[in-house]
């Protein structure tokens, strides 16, 4: 057995196989691999007995397949409907004003890339982003404000 479907066996039998521990499944993977190979998400789905399209369509949000070099931070903010409707418009439009940057691109320190991303599934708590692995939900313009300023803080110490 390889080390991947090694660590995929051991992160299932610690998150349970069911259908709410895919995403704790698969950021297992991608924070031990750094990234979720096509491998790994057909080893996972084999693993956890959910179909490949399930572990793609839970994947896709995370962007995890990416090979554009992103920023220190990376920030992901939920587009889809309930987030939409909660007001996730305003939260992009302070992002990008604050950081001057729109999204899909870095800051030119390399501090923040700006990400969307569909849901995530805290759509009761919407709008909601994720920095890194952090979720911040309910946000308003000023708490995104105050979210991002951590980022900037701990990347300055
Ligand atoms: S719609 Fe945004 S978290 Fe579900």
């Amino acid at each position: 057995m390889s080390n991947t479907e090694n660590l995929i066996k051991e992160l299932v039998e610690k998150h349970g196989k069911c259908r709410n521990s895919l995403m704790a499944v698969l950021q297992g993977v991608v924070a031990k691999e750094k990234y979720l190979s096509e491998d790994a998400m057909k080893k996972v789905a084999e693993h956890m007995d959910v179909s490949a399209a399930d572990v793609y369509g839970t994947a896709s949000f995370y962007t995890f397949l990416d090979t554009v070099p992103r920023g220190r931070n990376v920030i992901r903010v939920c587009q889809t409907i309930s987030c939409d409707m909660a007001g996730k418009d305003e939260i992009i439009e302070a992002l990008e004003a604050t950081l001057k940057i729109k999204v899909g691109e870095t800051t030119h320190d390399g501090n923040f890339s700006l990400l969307v991303a569909n849901c995530m599934g805290w759509c009761h708590m919407g709008p909601v982003m994720l920095i890194n692995d952090d979720v911040y939900t309910e946000l308003t313009p000023q708490k995104a404000m105050e979210a991002l300023e951590k980022y900037v803080v701990s990347t300055n110490n």
